[in-house]
């Protein structure tokens, strides 16, 4: 047997909100090779965001395809890749009917605010917008799964239907596929933990808020940990192969960037954009507008490690609609490039609350504004300002951060598209005023997912072999702003969030 034919691989499914890829890693976390689709959700009304589960077990599809055509003309075979870990774009709520295994209606997305009205309802049945939070670390707002499970039981007739037959199964993302790929009905400690339903001291379905949502506990999957055999695909190029690793995106990031140690902290930037902080094997309950969650849980008997969370609703989505829907650029990496043509902001700042404003603001009848205009503004304003909108909002939650954790961090990780643009970069180091560590391996969602897979069936054996796989070099940005200069814009950005307020 040749050397080439003994290598080993795990293969990371990234099911995110707006493409889907397939990775396959070597043993030491580099990339042989990979596969992405870009894809659109629907916009059906102002607020709604959806897609048809099917599509997306379908992009899945075509991704694994396109990777392993790649791998197989590198002269390997899928017999080679050990495992497959799956992350995904976490929240966004499929249903589905067990008998036939089919979607019942499209997936609500997780920036989807059809809800708005479900929610203030639930919250003056519940007396506050944190009432289960002791319990699920969570805030009653659009973004968790559980008040999309109550839109879809009160407003879909194939929904209620199923219910009545028995067959209604619902599922996040996770979910969704591994049971489509593996016929397994499971969830990870991770995903379950942003349904409001999970109880984060027990890791089980919480029986006070299945009942206050209206979910049966017979409709909902088995929670695992994130790192251990769930199934085994049955069919296409990766059939025989077991799933063996799962974690929600953002999750799966810390994991990538090796944030195991308390009071690690990394920031990513996708479609949206999630700081998580590592408060070891504590639970923190947020005072200042943060959700607690589950980090991570390497294993059935591993320990589970919690974060304390800042989720901001746009930042790639903002870029993608400047030049989808604007038309300011035509490619997304000019943004950057279009910001540094400008020495600042020049008084402009965009509220970019396309779903309200999440952390720590937490505000649903906020809407996207900008504001400051004169005649003096530029394209490269506007750029600059989209680009600034997001670190402002990084900076929001790094503030409350270390007033919840009690912790001055001064170092923060960070990955995902925008990363890519050192302009963006050094603006967010600008705003923050500590060292942005930017690693050579930006694809740390996938690698997360693909160590949890190679940790649950032995290519590696534990979380220290996993720290070593994911470092890699940085780059590290430091402010170039005077402190004056910080203050002034970060008053101008607290004066243009107000403007956004009671607009929905
Ligand atoms: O909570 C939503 C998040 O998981 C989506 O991540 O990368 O698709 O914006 P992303």
């Amino acid at each position: 047997m040749s050397a080439k034919s003994e290598q080993v691989f795990v293969g990371a499914i990234d099911q995110g909100t707006s493409s889907t890829r397939f990775l396959i890693f070597d043993v030491k976390g580099q990339i042989v090779a990979s596969h992405q689709c870009e894809y659109q959700n629907y916009y059906a009304k102002a607020g709604w965001v959806e897609k048809d589960p099917s599509e997306i077990l379908e992009s899945v599809e075509t991704a694994v395809a396109g990777a392993c055509r790649r791998f197989n003309s590198l002269g390997f075979e899928a017999s080679q890749i050990k495992s497959v870990g799956i992350t995904n774009q976490r929240e966004t709520t499929v249903a589905f009917d067990v008998e036939t295994g089919k979607p019942l209606t499209n997936a609500i997305i997780w920036n989807d605010v059809r809800t708005k009205d479900v929610v203030r309802r639930l919250i003056d049945e519940a007396g506050s917008a944190s009432r289960f939070a002791a319990i699920n670390g969570l805030p009653i707002t659009t973004y968790f799964s559980a008040v999309k499970m109550r839109w879809m039981l009160e407003n879909v007739g194939a929904v209620k239907e199923a219910r009545e037959r028995g067959t209604l199964r619902f599922g996040t993302i996770d979910t969704w596929l591994i049971y489509k790929l593996t016929g397994t009905y499971v969830t990870d400690v991770t995903n379950a933990s942003r349904t409001m339903l999970m109880d984060l001291k027990t890791f089980k379905w919480s029986a006070e808020c299945l009942d206050f949502f209206g979910v049966r506990e017979s409709e909902l999957p088995e929670i695992r940990s994130s790192a251990e055999v769930y199934g085994t695909i049955g069919e296409g190029r990766l059939q025989g192969v077991p799933i063996a690793g799962c974690l929600g995106d953002q999750q799966a990031a810390m994991v990538g960037q090796s944030c195991f140690e308390a009071g690690e902290a990394k920031n990513t930037y996708g479609t949206g954009c999630f700081m998580l902080f590592n408060t070891g094997d504590q639970p923190i309950f947020s005072k200042n507008g943060l959700l607690t969650t589950v980090g991570y849980q390497l294993g059935p008997d591993a320990v589970p490690k919690y974060a304390l969370e800042g989720s901001i609703a746009v930042a790639g989505s903002a870029i993608q609609w400047l030049r989808d829907k604007v038309g300011l650029v035509e490619a997304a990496n000019e943004i950057g490039s279009l910001s540094d043509s400008v020495d600042d902001n020049g008084g402009v700042y965009f509220v970019t609350a396309f779903s309200g404003l999440f952390a720590p603001y937490w505000r649903d009848d906020a809407r996207g504004c900008i504001v400051g205009l004169t005649q003096y503004a530029t394209r490269g304003h506007i750029a600059r300002a989209t680009l600034e909108s997001v670190c402002y909002q990084t900076r929001a939650i790094l503030d409350a951060m270390r007033k919840d954790s009690g912790t001055d961090l001064r170092r923060l990780r960070v990955d995902g598209g925008m990363t890519n643009s050192d302009q963006a970069m050094q603006i967010q180091a600008d705003i923050l005023d500590i060292e942005v560590v930017r690693p050579e391996n930006r694809e740390t969602t996938a690698l997360g997912a693909a160590l949890a897979a190679g940790l649950g069936v032995g290519v590696w054996q534990n979380e220290a072999e996993l720290r070593q796989i994911a470092q890699s070099n940085v780059s590290a940005f430091w402010s170039r702003i005077s402190s004056e200069k910080r203050d002034e814009m970060l008053q101008g950005w607290e004066k243009a969030v107000e403007r956004s307020y009671n607009w929905a």
